[in-house]
């Protein structure tokens, strides 16, 4: 990635920050390494902000920041922390596991994980006097929502330690708001897909649960993907969820950072589209984009899984002036489909 590298080891730019009056900003990006992190971290630098990254590197993959941008530090580890965040303007937090059936398996690595960790990197930005905070939530958080598009002031009734871990933090924020004047924008993710091929970052979960990587594997593989109940309550009887292109949500993180660096006052935003698909759709989609058949099988319902989830975005689209771009279902499955055979050339490469 292009940049200059200064003593702290950030990358300069020259590139103008746009209406800020000081200088470069200076972020901070918990999780920089993951899916979503790297992908933020990436239109970052494009903008010519100057970017740190802090990732333990226990999920994330170390070729997705560059190496000059990365620090390898666990988030519980504040003492190690607090040095990172000398004269940073704002963090952007995503460092957290992201596995709901894990989750229920294990609660207390995500308790101990995301709300600890979360709680550390908290600390740490109080001792080094940071006040802007990005953070990414979850819709999980609504667990199973009776309201559907979903408003930010629907029930908060998580069903899982994953959801639950992230609505803690929420609410942990609230306080620090009022008793220490941080300031944050928590983004309720809904389904985020898609890659951006060209900068050789994507989706590489492992286990991989997600819907559009199982596709594209049972595709390319011919071992057939496990479609999660055809009995629900919508149109074709498969669960209907609000995909969000990766890009268009990392750009959700730049115009939080925008409105924070500008004096806007803390929020909870959901970060969808507002339109929802189902699962046969998508299938369809990767049909159509691939030019072969999906190999699936009919399974009982994942335990946990709403039948409808949807975001009402539109306080994302008044308040931060965002909008999405490439969240188009074909575009998004174009771009996976490319990042998931480049990604599979270099790994059987010598
Ligand atoms: N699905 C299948 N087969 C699979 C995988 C998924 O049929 O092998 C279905 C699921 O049942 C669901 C849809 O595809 O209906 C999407 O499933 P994903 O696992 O891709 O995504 P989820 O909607 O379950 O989860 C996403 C995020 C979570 C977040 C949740 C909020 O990945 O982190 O939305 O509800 F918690």
């Amino acid at each position: 990635m292009p940049g200059q590298t200064t003593r702290s080891g950030r990358a300069r730019r020259r590139a103008p920050a746009r209406r800020y009056n000081r200088i470069v900003p200076n972020i901070l990006v918990t999780g920089g390494a993951g899916y979503i992190g790297s992908l933020t971290t990436y239109q970052l630098l494009q903008r010519g902000f100057e970017v740190l990254v802090v990732d333990d590197l226990s999920r994330g993959h170390r070729q997705n920041v560059p190496p000059h941008l990365l620090r390898v530090v666990h988030l519980q580890e504040t003492a190690a922390l607090a040095p990172l965040l000398a004269g940073v303007d704002a963090v952007v937090h995503f460092a957290a596991f992201i596995a709901v059936g894990e989750s229920a398996r294990e609660p207390e690595l995500y308790f101990s994980n995301n709300v600890g960790g979360t709680l550390s990197l908290l600390a740490a930005m109080a001792r080094a006097g940071v006040k802007r905070l990005v953070f990414s939530s979850t819709a999980a958080v609504y667990g199973n929502p009776e309201t559907i598009p979903i408003p930010e002031d629907a029930p908060l009734a998580p069903v899982s330690p994953y959801g639950e871990s992230k609505l803690i933090v929420e609410r942990m924020l609230r306080q620090l708001d009022e008793f220490r004047g941080l300031r944050s924008v928590a983004l309720r993710y809904f389904n985020a897909c898609g890659a951006l091929p060209e900068a050789g970052l994507g989706e590489q979960h492992e286990p991989e649960t997600h819907l559009i990587p199982l596709l594209l594997r049972a595709v390319d593989s011919g071992e057939p993907v496990k479609i999660f109940g055809e009995d629900y309550p919508t149109p074709d009887g498969t669960c209907i969820r609000d995909y969000i292109h990766v890009t268009d949500l990392a750009q959700a993180h730049l115009a939080a950072l925008d409105y924070l660096l500008e004096g806007g006052a803390s929020g909870v935003f959901n970060a969808g589209t507002g339109r929802g698909q189902s699962v046969m759709e998508v299938m369809r989609a990767v049909e159509e984009v691939t030019g072969r058949k999906v190999p699936y099988v009919i399974a009982p319902r994942r335990p946990g899984d709403a039948a409808e989830l949807v975001a009402d975005s539109a306080k994302l689209r008044r308040t931060l002036g965002w909008k999405p771009v490439r969240s188009d279902l074909h575009r998004i499955v174009q771009d996976a489909w490319e990042f998931y055979q480049s990604a599979r050339a270099g790994a059987s490469r010598p």
